[in-house]
């Protein structure tokens, strides 16, 4: 049977994660706010205005709007500068040869981020057409762990969200999968995505025979 493959980009399919936790980090300084692993942690997944939201809610600041849009765009800047340096070995181990195999198979993929930089990194890396269809930051009004981007990604492969197999690195991720009742698969550590139906330190650690029982998992 057919399922739909749907693949978050950052920390799941390419290792742009760190390149975030750098630049919010090095923001968070400057504003004289503590930031970690704990913090980053509950940024994935979260959108651009809204992670510098939390990041101000956390340190109990305000600043004015523009300095708020200005911070946002030297972020993005810093992020762009080390996204630069991406080339086809920051695709996360085993994920492109699960893609080539889903497409052999004729499995529907899609990806969905909320990054408004996905379409360009994954033409830099060379694999932007291995999707049939792709929903990011730019095609959604309702973050994660609103299920629109997920239900927006079936609707344009034309498969039922009962159907769907998503693949998360971050918390509101696999909250957002669980919402369209979707097979939520975790991809990290197993103590930050407890809510995933499953969870895989990463896709090599992802069994032959599962990827198999996929096909005919249901929620
Ligand atoms: C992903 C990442 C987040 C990032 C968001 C927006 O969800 O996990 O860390 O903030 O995308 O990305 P962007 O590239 O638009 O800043
Ligand atoms: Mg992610």
């Amino acid at each position: 049977s057919k399922k739909a493959f749907i693949f978050d980009l950052d920390g799941v399919v390419v290792d742009t994660a760190k390149f975030h936790f750098v630049a919010w980090q090095k923001l968070a300084a400057e504003l004289g706010i503590a930031f970690a692993e704990a913090e980053n942690e509950q940024l994935k997944g979260v959108s651009r205005v809204r992670s510098l939201e939390k990041i101000l809610e956390w340190g109990n600041k305000s600043i004015d709007q523009e300095t708020f849009d200005r911070k946002l765009i030297q972020k993005n800047e810093e992020y762009l500068e080390m996204v630069e340096t991406l080339t086809q070995d920051d695709i996360l181990p085993g994920v492109h040869e699960f893609l080539l195999r889903l497409r052999e198979s004729e499995q529907p993929i899609a990806l969905g981020s909320a990054s408004k930089n996905a379409r360009p990194i994954l033409k830099k890396l060379g694999i932007h057409d291995l999707f049939d269809a792709i929903v990011d930051g730019t095609d959604v009004s309702k973050a994660k762990p609103d299920p629109e981007v997920f239900l927006n990604a079936c609707e344009l492969l034309n498969m039922p969200a009962a159907n769907a197999i998503v693949f998360e690195d971050s918390i509101a991720g696999i909250q957002a999968a669980n919402n369209a009742g979707m097979i939520s698969i975790g991809l990290g550590e197993a103590q930050n995505l407890s809510e995933a139906d499953e969870v895989f330190e990463s896709f090599l650690d992802m069994p032959q025979d599962y990827q198999q029982q996929l096909l005919n998992k249901t929620k």
